[in-house]
């Protein structure tokens, strides 16, 4: 493949797609690969005229949000535009968002696309299969409306669930993340587009977010929010990693020598380019510190990366070799994914039925049922009379706000601005995309017995609550990039609606379509509670499926729902108070100061910080309950690998998670997740799984590599992370290693 690349580059024809080679592309790019198209890629650059070595080094926000900064035409209105290099065959980079379904850009290109659920929704299922389905229809979307650019694998792990970006996001766990995430860039990517991983890294919250200061030691790092990224590039190996807004430790993310340089292409040997967050370059100094490409560079206080660039490289051969690794990197990520040789064109066919079913399969498996009192659910096929209230559920179901926002066919049914001033106040609302979770209940019921209330007064929802069997509340908790929740209640009053419909009928349900964890407060007076997340178009019918029974609900909770924000490691987001909502994120003053302390939990998030505090979860990392029941035992393990039997118990079939932690290292709490697996099983029915244990889950970053101290390592089943089963101690010798 390479081979022909280069014969095609040195003849200076066209290349074109062959169909052989997009076969090849299921099997996903490996660091193999990386390797050859740099090597490939080096040829290229010794072709370039020096002006040409500023094209690829730097692009534009490509939608007319920055007075007037210039858009070239074949630009597509999307979050990014880097020119080409026709000559030598490497074609524009045409990027979009993202993560979720190929972002809707303020509408500008009047199209539409299938809207996945929230990243965090994708956690819950643990299903890396999905993950990487989920890919490959969204990156096929890309593909065929000719972008070939995803700035999709978010992979921050959730140190705060109050993070605006929390839905957006897979987990607080760096083994869950970084795989579903890497099967996820592997599905993209098999499209032969290139695939982002961001926000590389420590990303943790929106308050602030460009110049929020975080403090961390090397070593937490290694053990949590870096491994997340480290797992999910071996497994996906994006052609991409965009760079963090945030500073860490000083610096800022996107100019962060220790992140860029140290970490990613010294002891990870990455070899694809770092691109910048929109709005986030310093400098040019950015460049010497690990940098390879500025983004949306109207929105940087300077376009740093090309004039500027070249001479800088014109004046001194060590920032020449670097400019010349810079453009090597960027066509290695071409190279190695495919956009080289198979180069992207508007107008493909895609295939909105498929990708319809995957959304739907996608919302169905994230949905988490968290409490079920005397089998609530499924609804009872004899309730003669449901009152469904609230969420806009007649209308559609909530999404998240931001770069990640994307319209399914229409357009969204309701979308409620944030505020009605600002250059982004249109972009970021509150939007229900369509699927009406009401209409798919009415479907399934005779006419006229399921009557709606918006909620907006609780009075006459509770009066109707007492003549009917069943209520359904949808209670939401919408979430935006750019701003942080401020706590983890229901807004708007939902939660004291939610207790008086409650105390008037204690057969309610309610549905949550959340970004992350909420305050449960009426949790005891209400008979079940269902995590819908935000499921997408496929929502309403994957609601409505698990509410009547024809889908068991699997999910398992990808993030810790704490009884209450004093049980975080931080109580108040820092800079909340101080700073006012800002999507930019801009400080107000150049000499704005914001610290957030990570080194209060280290590398224990979630479900490790509680283990640490010896506090439980209102529910914990991994809980999730179903229609049937499952057992787990028989666990064998040597510290390397683990197998472990799953059988169904109950009458349904069903899908459960078996879950491995370690659990302590010499009689001292330490909890890890090291292996997971999501399998489906027909009433009575058994199976065994074997899952391989990544070694740094059980060792400690030793400042430059990996050490296993000698000692007993308890390893457990678990049906979540507080629920343990049968536990089997393993002597481990002691070992060390480097990436
Ligand atoms: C976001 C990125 C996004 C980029 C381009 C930024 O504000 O942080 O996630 O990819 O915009 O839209």
């Amino acid at each position: 493949m390479l081979t022909r690349l280069g014969t095609a580059l040195l003849l200076g024809t066209a290349l074109c797609a062959s169909a052989a080679h997009a076969q090849d592309r299921q099997r996903p790019v490996t660091a193999q690969d990386m390797d050859a198209a740099y090597e490939e890629a080096k040829t290229i650059v010794a072709q370039m005229q020096p002006e040409e070595k500023v094209r690829l080094t730097m692009g534009i926000l490509a939608l007319p949000l920055v007075p007037g900064a210039e858009i070239p035409e074949e630009a597509l209105m999307s979050a990014g535009f880097v020119p080409g290099v026709p000559r030598l065959g490497i074609p524009a980079l045409t990027e979009t968002d993202g993560p979720l379904g190929v972002a809707y850009a303020l509408g500008l290109r009047g199209d539409y696309a299938t809207a996945m659920p929230a990243g965090i929704a994708m956690g819950a299922t643990f299903n890396r299969d999905l993950a990487f389905a989920q890919g490959h229809a969204i990156g096929a979307e890309a593909r065929a409306k000719g972008f070939n650019v995803l700035l999709a694998g978010g992979a921050n792990l959730a140190r705060d669930p109050r993070n605006g970006r929390t839905f957006e996001y897979i987990s607080e766990d760096p083994l869950l993340t970084g795989q579903l995430i890497g099967w996820n860039i592997a599905g993209v990517q098999s499209n032969e587009i290139v695939s982002t991983i961001k926000h590389f890294a420590l990303n943790g919250q929106e308050t602030g977010r460009k110049f929020v200061d975080v403090q961390i030691s090397d070593t937490a790092a290694r053990e949590s929010d870096l491994l997340a990224f480290q797992i999910g590039i071996e497994i996906g190996q994006p052609g991409s990693v965009m760079c963090a807004y945030n500073r860490v430790n000083g610096e800022q993310g996107c100019a962060s020598d220790y992140l860029l340089n140290k970490v990613l292409k010294q002891d990870w040997g990455y070899r694809g380019w770092v691109m910048s967050d929109w709005g986030a370059v310093p400098g040019l100094y950015a460049a010497w510190n690990g940098l390879d490409q500025q983004s949306g560079s109207q929105l940087d206080p300077d376009t740093f990366f090309d004039d500027e660039l070249l001479a800088a490289a014109e004046a001194d051969s060590d920032h020449m070799k670097r400019l010349d690794d810079m453009n090597a990197r960027v066509i290695t990520g071409l190279i190695a994914t495919g956009v080289l040789e198979n180069p992207v064109a508007t107008g493909g066919d895609i295939d909105w039925d498929a990708n319809a079913a995957v959304a739907r399969k996608a919302a169905e498996q994230g949905i988490v049922l968290l409490r079920n009192e005397g089998n609530a659910l499924p609804l009872a096929a004899n309730a003669e009379s449901i009152l469904v209230v609230g969420g806009y559920a007649d209308s559609g179901v909530l999404s998240g706000g931001g770069s990640s926002q994307t319209h399914p066919e229409g357009g969204p049914a309701v979308s409620r601005p944030l505020s009605d001033s600002g250059a982004f106040s249109g972009f970021i609302s509150e939007q229900y995309q369509r699927g009406a979770p009401l209409d798919a209940i009415r479907a399934r019921k005779p006419e006229g017995s399921v009557r709606f209330r918006p909620g907006r007064y609780s009075s006459d929802a509770a009066a109707l609550a007492a003549q009917s069997d069943v209520v359904i509340v949808f209670a939401t908790q919408w979430m935006t990039e750019g701003v942080d929740v401020s706590d983890l209640s229901l807004p708007d009053g939902q939660d004291a609606a939610i207790a008086r419909i409650a105390a008037a009928n204690p057969n309610t349900i309610v549905v949550l379509e959340t970004g992350g964890p909420v305050d449960m407060p009426w949790l005891d007076d209400v008979a079940a509670v269902i995590e819908a997340w935000y499921p997408g178009q496929g929502g309403a019918e994957a609601i409505a499926g698990v509410l009547f029974g024809e889908v068991n609900p699997s999910g398992r909770l990808p993030i810790t729902f704490p009884r209450n924000v004093a049980q975080l490691p931080r109580e108040d987001i820092p800079g909340m108070l101080e700073y006012d909502p800002d999507f930019a994120g801009n400080p107000p003053s150049p000499d704005s100061k914001l610290f957030t302390d990570y080194n209060i939990e280290g590398s224990d998030l979630g479900y490790r910080w509680n283990a640490r505090q010896q506090q439980e979860a209102l529910f914990p990392f991994g809980f999730g309950l179903s229609y049937t029941s499952f057992a787990s035992s028989d666990l064998e393990t040597d510290g390397a690998s683990a197998s472990f039997t799953l059988r169904n118990t109950g009458e349904r079939a069903g899908a459960t998670v078996g879950q491995v932690y370690l659990v302590s290292r010499d009689g001292e709490a330490r909890q890890r997740l090291v292996g997971f697996e999501r399998v489906e099983l027909e009433p009575g029915a058994e199976t065994t799984v074997n899952v391989e244990i990544d070694p740094r889950l059980l060792a400690d970053w030793n400042g430059d590599g990996w050490t296993i101290a000698e000692g007993v390592y308890s390893f457990a089943l678990g049906s979540d992370a507080e629920t343990l089963g049968q536990s089997v101690d393993v002597q481990l010798p002691e070992r060390s290693w480097t990436d």
